[in-house]
């Protein structure tokens, strides 16, 4: 359907938007599914060099699926989430395997890929193919709910079947490309202009249609508590994590007490390392990242 809200909205985009590398036109599907997963929990700006190393380094899923997941998990870096990097290589291998290196089109298909759940198989399906589906993601469902229900989304992860069915409801048809474009340019709303702090209702294309402005931007219910990273398992994570990245191969696992200093807390979480495939372990007592080459 097309409703009030989408030619103010494109116009705003077409001349506010960020110029992102993965937005250019023609941009090829896999590039799309990289940014994609990058985005995923990583702000823009520390994705941009990422995405392009990346891809400087395998420009295709082919490419990529001959890679090592060591390799992956080195080139992923410091963007966080590391498993990220394991599911967007495993992610390769089955395109390449099953799909003759092509990125598929159809949703069924992108959520049968390792790490695509529906927000990943919608954006790509709309971004890299022009379809029509609604694209939920964090900022996409505050800017709808606050406008059309004038209220803020619930603290939830994923998308409530009432707020599918209200994207779906505004979402224009797919002919040229209008649907994909509605998405893209409500998401960049939401980064830019109606975020979750500090909304610039003084810049919003539709800020006179918007409910939750015309009853006076009523609050959110509790905030989310934010979770302390100072010591905790997901920086100890990530200390263990980079020893084995920085080291050309597999390391000796007392390699890793200098790295933290707490030996319960290493232990444990070597643990979930090793349980989420991110580490591997060699004969005798070496630890290394997944499928590396082996120091002998
Ligand atoms: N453009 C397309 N998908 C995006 C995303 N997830 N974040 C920011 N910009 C995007």
């Amino acid at each position: 359907m097309s409703t009030r809200f989408e030619a103010p909205l494109v116009e705003w985009y077409a001349a506010s938007a960020r110029d992102l590398p993965w937005r250019e036109p023609g941009v090829a599907a896999w590039p799309v599914l990289v940014s994609e997963f990058m985005l995923q929990q990583t702000p823009v700006a520390r994705v941009l060099p990422a995405y392009g190393a990346w891809l400087a380094r395998w420009p295709t899923a082919t490419a990529l699926a001959s890679a090592t997941p060591a390799d992956a998990v080195r080139q992923w870096g410091r963007l966080g989430y590391p498993r990220r990097a394991l599911r967007l290589h495993a992610c390769a291998q089955l395109i390449a395997a099953q799909h003759g290196g092509v990125v598929p089109a159809s949703i069924s298909e992108l959520l049968a890929l390792p790490g695509v759940g529906a927000y990943t198989a919608a954006a790509v399906a709309s971004f890299a193919f022009g379809q029509r589906h609604p694209v939920l993601d964090t900022n996409v469902r505050r800017v709808l709910t606050r406008l059309v229900t004038g209220t803020e989304p619930a603290a939830r992860s994923s998308a409530s079947a009432a707020e599918i069915a209200l994207a779906d409801s505004l979402l224009p048809p797919a002919a040229e490309r209008r649907a994909a474009t509605w998405s893209v340019a409500v998401m960049e709303l939401g980064a830019l202009v109606c975020t979750a702090a500090k909304p610039a209702c003084e810049l919003c294309p539709v800020a006179t249609a918007c409910a939750w402005r015309l009853a006076g931007r009523p609050p959110a219910g509790l905030p989310r508590r934010t979770q302390r990273y100072e010591g905790s398992d997901r920086q100890c994570r990530g200390a263990l994590l980079a020893v084995l990245r920085n080291a050309p191969g597999p390391v000796p696992e007392s390699a890793l007490d200098h790295c933290w200093p707490e030996p319960e807390q290493r232990h444990r979480v070597l643990r979930s390392l090793l349980a989420d495939g991110l580490a591997e372990s060699h004969d005798p007592d070496l630890i290394g990242l997944p499928g590396d080459r082996s120091a002998d």
